[in-house]
């Protein structure tokens, strides 16, 4: 981590930082966390934060929870929500899954999941975070209308997700089909590098019905 990134964790996780508990599904304050109710949007894998903390500074009317197993992303995140401004992000340190497990059902507006690794070789993709059990959870804290979007430079992964996207019986695709790259999702590194290679990018967007 660089100085900055290390200073800005010593200083910056008691403030906004929350450990994913150890058991999977105790349950988050999430009142107590951001200190108001509003809508809330859950940032899966967010990397380093770029893309949260453009969204959240775009929206301040509701509250960003970003999850992060990288250290270094999440002290890099906390540097940015301080240097912008941002009361409307916390940041969770620990495995995504275990946190949506102590959420309460309906509470998410919306789940960002930009990018995850997509594991390309077939023994891997059991790794893969979209998959049917792990939507099924996802869209039980979405509330009824919350989006489940996704995003991926990887083709067969695209692919792969939206079958099991479109197979989720209580998700609707909202574009029928891969959604036009919403402006409002920032450009990062790794789309950049994909870009760059020649990978189109895939967005695929579902509703809880
Ligand atoms: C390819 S990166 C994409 C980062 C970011 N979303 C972006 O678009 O720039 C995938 C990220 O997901 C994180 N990740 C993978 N599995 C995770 C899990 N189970 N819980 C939380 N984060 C996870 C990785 O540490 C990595 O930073």
């Amino acid at each position: 981590m660089s100085s900055r990134q290390t200073e800005a964790l010593d200083r910056l996780w008691p403030v906004y930082g929350l450990r994913v508990p150890d058991r999977p599904g105790t349950p988050v304050d999430l009142a107590g966390l951001f200190g108001r109710r509003a809508p809330l949007v859950l940032e899966i894998g967010s990397g380093m934060g770029d893309t949260t903390a453009a969204m959240a500074a775009a929206d301040p009317d509701r509250d960003y929870l970003a999850v992060e197993v990288h250290t270094p992303g999440i002290a890099n995140l906390l540097d940015l929500v301080e240097r912008h401004g941002l009361r409307n992000v916390r940041v969770a340190e620990g495995d995504a899954l275990d946190l949506v497990a102590g959420l309460p059902a309906g509470s998410l507006d919306a789940v960002h999941v930009f990018f995850p690794d997509p594991w390309p070789k077939s023994r891997h993709h059991k790794r893969r975070i979209i998959q049917p059990a792990h939507v099924a959870l996802l869209r039980s804290r979405l509330a009824t209308g919350g989006t489940l979007h996704c995003a991926t430079d990887w083709a067969e992964y695209a692919e792969a997700m939206r079958r099991t996207l479109d197979a989720d019986p209580g998700l609707v695709d909202a574009y029928d089909g891969f959604a036009p790259r919403p402006a409002h999702r920032p450009v990062t590194k790794f789309e950049r590098r994909a870009l760059r290679a020649g990978r189109p990018i895939f967005d695929l967007i579902h509703r809880r019905s």
